[in-house]
């Protein structure tokens, strides 16, 4: 485990490993990976009110709205385990998410360490999407998820270009590869 505190943004399309290696980058830096997705998928598996309120807008691809995410986060990164670092896998997804992280982290008096960028090339966005073969990983609900991380999500490298905290790494390649990078881009490589 390392000695540093590590606040960390997992960025990119859907199926460009974004869980993969917040988990792998977790266990190597002791820090927990938050993964809104699962969180929520959680949430729809359990019938909560949340995840009943969710799950029409996750089997479409769009997102859920902002202030129900807020919600989401807010909740999690007050718990003990995140107070001293996290692997945000995720969020934010939109401008306004990313305000909300600011504040929450400024009100802590936190910033982010740095947004890992995670890029892959589209088609091979689909390939593994549909090879994973999860419940909402038909053709056309990923296809629209990528409309959507295009339209919504994509813009936030720039508003992190503008803070100096976007890193950008090639995800088409072997896992292995792709953590050992990320490694050195947050001061823990090899
Ligand atoms: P979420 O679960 O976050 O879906 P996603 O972004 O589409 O992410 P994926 O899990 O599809 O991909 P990933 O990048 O994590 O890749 P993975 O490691 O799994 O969100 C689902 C839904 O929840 C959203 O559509 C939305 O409705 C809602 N939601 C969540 N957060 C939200 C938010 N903040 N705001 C609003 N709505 C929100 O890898 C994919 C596959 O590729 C795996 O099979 C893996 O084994 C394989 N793979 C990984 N790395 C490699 C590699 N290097 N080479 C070959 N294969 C690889």
């Amino acid at each position: 485990m390392s000695a540093a505190e590590h606040r960390l943004v997992m960025f990119g399309p859907p199926g460009s490993g974004k869980g993969t290696q917040a988990a792998l980058l977790a266990e190597r830096l002791g820090v927990p990976a938050i993964s809104t997705g699962e969180m929520l998928r959680a949430a729809v598996e359990a019938g909560t009110e949340l995840g009943n309120r969710v799950e029409a807008i996750m089997k479409s691809g769009a997102l859920v709205d902002d202030d129900t995410m807020e919600e989401v986060v807010r909740e999690r990164l007050s718990a003990a385990d995140a107070r001293h670092g996290f692997i945000l896998d995720g969020y934010p997804r939109t401008i306004p998410q990313a305000g909300t992280l600011e504040a929450v982290l400024a009100g802590r008096g936190q910033d982010l360490q740095a947004v890992l960028h995670i890029d892959v090339p589209e088609e091979e966005l689909v390939r593994r999407a549909l090879a994973r073969q999860r419940a909402d990983d038909t053709e056309e609900v990923i296809r629209e998820r990528l409309r959507v991380y295009r339209s919504q999500t994509r813009p936030l490298a720039a508003w992190y270009d503008e803070r100096g905290q976007r890193v950008a790494i090639d995800g088409h390649r072997p896992v292995a590869e792709v953590a050992a990078s990320l490694l050195e881009a947050v001061g823990e490589g090899a």
